[in-house]
């Protein structure tokens, strides 16, 4: 795990927890040495919850040296400003662009054959930048956005039925900004459309919310962004990838022509297996759908080239 802040925290637990690694290796830059004290910290609690996983934090990359996977959560969230407005994900880019190009240079000295799953935002850019500079096999390299922002959905969903989570399947498309595309002709309850159970005014509602989850989570919280949806949604990746699952899933995968799309990394629902990125799903979409899905890869690219001016 590189980043041992709040989503990185919850990341080592959660591994140690369900048991999904034998040994976890924690990367931050935080002096003294905060990786180092994170780990230590979990690892002395691990007899009172009967773990035998081994946990080593450290200041540089060697923690990582051969890891299987890779999750990556090195970077600064959105925090509410002091004037209480919210900075969109892409207004980080500056700033994690830096971490990125440090983290892209780690994975390939201590882990070049790693899956590598990215959380850091804005969260498309982030992973294109990755690619930019690492130049992976395309199954190898993923980011994780759609599966939190299907979570939302869903629990919105869940609620205006009154079902379980359980019984909500949903699928979100696109950049994982304000432009995002909750596919409604894709959301079922129980097998059902969703409209037998939700209106179409509040459906819409609940849409437009998912769009703007993260930023409510950051007005809420006041001294950062979410973290425990984000890091269970990395764990849903990196246990699909461990345990072989082939689970389909919506990941911020490359597109080669897949939904039209040539050379960016964009939202969409995939198989995902022991070969990471297995196979990418084109959902049939309405003609709305199409269009919006359009909108949010526009916003995608617009995000990548300033990617590649400030690399110039
Ligand atoms: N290498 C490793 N770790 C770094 C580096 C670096 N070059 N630079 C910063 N970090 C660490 C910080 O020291 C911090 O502990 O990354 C951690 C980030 O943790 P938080 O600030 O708590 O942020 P978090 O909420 O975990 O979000 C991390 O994921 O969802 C995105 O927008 C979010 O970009 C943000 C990232």
């Amino acid at each position: 795990v590189i980043g041992g802040g709040n989503i990185g925290g919850v990341l080592v637990q959660e591994i140690a927890r369900r048991r999904l690694a034998r040994a976890v290796g924690l990367m931050d830059v935080l002096e003294p040495d905060f990786a180092k004290g994170k780990c230590l910290d979990i690892a002395e609690g691990t007899p009172i919850v009967g773990l035998d996983v081994v946990m080593e934090g450290a200041k540089d990359y060697s923690a990582i040296k051969g890891a299987d996977i890779v999750i990556n959560t090195a970077g600064v969230p959105r925090k509410k400003r002091p004037d209480v407005t919210i900075p969109t994900r892409e207004e980080l880019l500056k700033t994690n662009l830096g971490i990125t190009a440090q983290v892209a240079k780690g994975i390939q000295e201590f882990a070049p054959n790693a899956t590598v799953i990215s959380l850091a935002n804005p969260l498309d850019a982030i992973v294109y930048t990755l690619h930019k500079k690492m130049n992976p096999p395309k199954n190898k390299l993923l980011g994780m956005a759609g599966v939190l922002d299907s979570a939302r959905y869903r629990y919105f969903v869940a609620h205006a039925a009154g079902v379980s989570v359980d019984n909500v399947e949903a699928v979100v498309l696109g950049g994982h900004g304000d432009t995002m595309v909750p596919v409604r002709s894709c959301c079922r309850i129980g097998g059902m459309p969703v409209e037998k159970f939700v209106g179409e005014e509040e459906l819409a509602a609940l849409e437009t919310r998912t769009r703007k989850a993260g930023a409510e989570v950051v007005g809420l919280l006041g001294s950062g962004s979410a973290f425990v949806s984000p890091a269970w949604a990395a764990l849903e990746m990196a246990e699909a990838i461990g345990y072989d699952r082939k689970k389909i899933i919506a990941v911020c995968a490359l597109l080669e022509g897949e939904y039209g799309v040539n050379g960016l990394f964009v939202g969409v629902p995939a198989v995902i297996g022991a070969n990471g990125v297995e196979k990418i799903i084109e959902v049939d979409l309405t003609p709305a759908e199409k269009d919006a899905l359009a909108n949010s890869v526009n916003a995608v690219a617009k995000t990548c080239k300033e990617v590649d001016e400030m690399s110039k």
